[in-house]
């Protein structure tokens, strides 16, 4: 495994199941993580859970204010920032209907934020000779999902945005990455499904080659990939993470020719 030890790792919405996993993986592998959200409840219970190498920062990182003292916080607690996690994000989203304000509020927290972060960010990283941001896009960014406008677009955005920040952070040994989840066991599907797993597996077995939902360690050994020294020539990519949500056509899992002669 790759060893972290004296890296610094900043988490946006790590207070969540796949923010947990993530920055519990982090922890592991020996880092320092700061995770930055507006649950208190949720992350101060995360870093009380996983000790003194994990410090929550109340903020709302749509708050350029809030943002930058949280870094600062960051910088004056553990000595700099080597990777940065965009992994916050909001699901609003009420397709056509969506009023403007609900466009601009999806696309500050799912973009904006991101692009403030990595910003406020670099400098840090320079002075430590380079760094690595993962950003969180997701399968929505390539298909059309009935009734979901904002997030998508939020979704393929920061997609291309990871493009855009890998070739103008490439000069200062930044590496940018981005990773795309397919349905991951998480808060929402927790929620919707009323905990249970079983029946979310079966829901998405029909459009998950290996026939499941992720679980958030999955995603979580992805990101540490993409931030670790392994993957010291991995810039501008986009990860899937997707049990191969994204390599299956509409034929499904079923043979489709066979159809034509029932
Ligand atoms: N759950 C899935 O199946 C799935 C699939 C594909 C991609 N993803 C991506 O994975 C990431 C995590 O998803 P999740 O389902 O765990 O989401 P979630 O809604 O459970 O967690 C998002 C976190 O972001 C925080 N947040 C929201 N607005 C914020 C703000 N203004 N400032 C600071 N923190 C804020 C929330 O408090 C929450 O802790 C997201 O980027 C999502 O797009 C998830």
């Amino acid at each position: 495994m790759s060893d972290f030890t004296h890296r610094s790792v900043i988490i946006t919405g790590g207070a969540t199941l796949i923010g947990a996993a993530v920055a519990e993986a982090f922890v592991v592998a020996g880092a320092t993580v700061t995770v930055l959200d507006i649950d208190g409840a949720r992350g101060s219970a995360l870093a009380a859970r996983l000790g003194e190498r994990v410090h929550f920062i109340e903020t709302d990182i749509t708050d350029d204010d809030q943002l930058e003292s949280a870094v600062g916080e960051c910088q004056a607690r553990f000595g700099g920032v080597d990777c940065l996690i965009n992994l916050a994000c909001s699901y609003l989203d009420e397709g056509q209907a969506s009023s403007r304000a609900d466009w601009l509020k999806a696309l500050d927290i799912n973009i904006v934020s991101a692009v403030m972060a990595a910003r406020a960010v670099r400098p840090l990283m320079c002075k430590r000779g380079g760094g690595a941001i993962v950003n969180f896009s997701s399968i929505s960014a390539q298909v059309a999902q009935t009734g979901r406008w904002l997030y998508p677009a939020s979704k393929a955005a920061i997609k291309h945005l990871t493009r855009s920040m890998a070739l103008d952070y490439a000069g200062d040994g930044i590496r940018v990455n981005a990773v795309s989840p397919g349905w991951t066991w998480s808060r929402v599907i927790d929620e919707v499904s009323a905990g249970n797993r079983e029946k979310a597996d079966r829901v998405a077995a029909d459009f998950h080659m290996l026939g499941r939902l992720g679980n958030p360690q999955e995603v979580a050994a992805v990101v540490l990939f993409l931030c670790s020294d392994q993957a010291s020539f991995v810039t501008g990519a986009d990860y899937a993470v997707d049990g191969g949500y994204s390599a299956l056509g509409p034929e499904q899992r079923e043979p489709a020719i066979a159809k034509l002669a029932g």
